[in-house]
């Protein structure tokens, strides 16, 4: 086991599908078949050029340094590595990775390298994707390869980003690649993603006993906005998918039994001999990402995305935040953050200490810089602010925080919504792929030179 320092690493967070663009440079993805899905993506657009950063990477370091972070977060298109998924690692793509590597290094910015943020070699999902046992080899092989070429100097991995996402949005709704609506497959897809993170962590550990490994969650709170008896009904199943069917048996508790009942009998089903002692090989860290607390009301249908993702959520809906909420219609809820950091410190103190790898927030920022040359984005920066203050919150009470990454530099491919929602410190203009700073990138930037006084 690795320790992480101790204090707050500052940093800021991209994943490769949402940013790198250069699609000819690597194989097809489930994303790219899913962005060529009439109507998938909202605004209509694809990761072929996003920020175009494998040709900018240069310049978005440098967008690094100016900021002061300790660390990026990045992660590796497996497809750019391994094109077709499993075989032969290309030379040129590792080269890419191999070359941004050295520029951070040279800035003094530590990689913090996640091994899957989404984007599946397409030839993957042919044979079933996640929801095939066979990815769990394939992805541990590629783990290998990727920590063979750049293990040296990166010493602080991630296996899964979010893998809820991957799992209930990819397989459950299906507003996320492969696309597809099946329960069933949704609940064996979270036990491969679960087990691909375990092998990978130990064979890993093998191969680099000196490096820290983590897996990334999006974990929250569910509410009662309204108070009432179905929305009330509804929380302990929404904690059970959500939240604690990865934490369990991470912790090496097995599934809890409110997830294995919800998803009956294709959770469980999935499980083989050895299987659950594998899931909880030991994290060195623990990532959560955190945007907003889950408000549900009582009703069927009409507010986005939460409807048909997981079961036990049929007679409730998000509640609309309105002129209340981000760009994205989410609830602001900094106290959340607190709340979640407090309850893994209780309930879940070993699995590590936490990093908040992604928390960040969507605008329609007014495009015009002013006249010192900033874009103003008042709301984004009073978002920051307020998750700071929850983030400091939470270690007065002490909890065990050792970073934080604003999601995201650079405005970028925002999933399902394509390029249409803003969530960077720094604007991307997509026809020129010019790079302008945000407010918040200078408000950020001043935040982590406090602290670092403070400390
Ligand atoms: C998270 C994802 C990240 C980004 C933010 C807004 O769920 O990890 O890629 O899309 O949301």
């Amino acid at each position: 086991m690795v320790e992480l320092p101790q204090g707050v690493v500052w940093g800021a967070a991209t994943a490769s599908f949402q940013i790198e663009g250069d699609r000819a440079g690597r194989g097809d993805t489930i994303w790219d078949a899913f962005c060529r899905v009439p109507g998938a993506v909202a605004d209509g657009t694809d990761g072929d050029t996003t920020c175009d950063h494998v040709h900018r990477y240069r310049e978005d370091v440098a967008l690094l340094a100016d900021l002061g972070v300790d660390a990026y977060r990045f992660s590796v298109a497996w497809a750019r590595v391994q094109p077709t998924g499993r075989g032969d690692f290309s030379a040129e793509g590792l080269g890419f990775y191999d070359r941004l590597v050295d520029e951070l290094l040279g800035a003094g910015i530590e990689p913090w390298v996640t091994l899957y943020h989404w984007d599946l070699p397409l030839e993957l999902q042919h044979t079933g994707g996640w929801a095939s046992r066979r990815t769990v080899d394939a992805f541990v092989e590629y783990a290998l390869g990727v920590q063979d070429a750049l293990g040296d100097r990166v010493k602080r991995w991630a296996t899964h980003n979010e893998p809820w996402c991957a799992a209930w949005l990819g397989h459950g709704s299906g507003v996320h690649a492969p696309g597809i609506r099946d329960h069933a497959l949704a609940a064996r897809a979270t036990h491969h993603l679960l087990l691909s993170h375990g092998r990978a962590v130990a064979a890993m550990r093998r191969q680099d006993p000196d490096a820290a490994y983590g897996i990334v969650l999006n974990l929250d709170t569910a509410r009662a906005g309204d108070g009432s008896d179905e929305a009330r009904a509804a929380l302990p199943l929404y904690d059970a998918v959500r939240n604690t069917v990865w934490l369990d048996p991470l912790a090496g508790r097995g599934y809890p039994e409110d997830a294995v009942s919800l998803l009956h009998p294709h959770l469980a089903g999935a499980v083989e001999p050895g299987d659950l002692e594998q899931i909880a090989t030991p994290l060195d860290w623990l990532g959560l990402n955190y945007y907003n607390d889950a408000v549900f009301e009582a009703g069927e249908g009409a507010v986005p995305t939460v409807e048909l993702v997981q079961p036990g959520l049929e007679l409730v809906r998000q509640v609309d935040p309105g002129d209340a909420g981000t760009a994205m219609g989410w609830p602001i809820t900094p106290d959340g953050l607190t709340d979640v950091l407090v309850r893994l410190q209780e309930e879940y103190p070993v699995l590590g200490p936490v990093v908040v790898t992604e928390n960040g927030s969507a605008w329609d920022d007014d495009p015009a810089a002013g006249p010192d040359g900033v874009v103003e984005d008042p709301r984004r920066v009073e978002y920051l602010h307020a998750h700071l203050a929850a983030l400091q919150a939470a270690r007065d009470r002490g909890v065990d925080v050792r970073g934080y990454f604003a999601w995201s530099l650079l405005d970028n491919f925002e999933w399902a919504l394509g390029l249409s929602k803003r969530f960077g410190i720094v604007r991307v203009d997509f026809d020129t792929l010019e790079r302008t700073p945000k407010r918040s990138y200078l408000a950020y930037r001043d935040a982590i030179a406090a602290a670092r006084a403070d400390a």
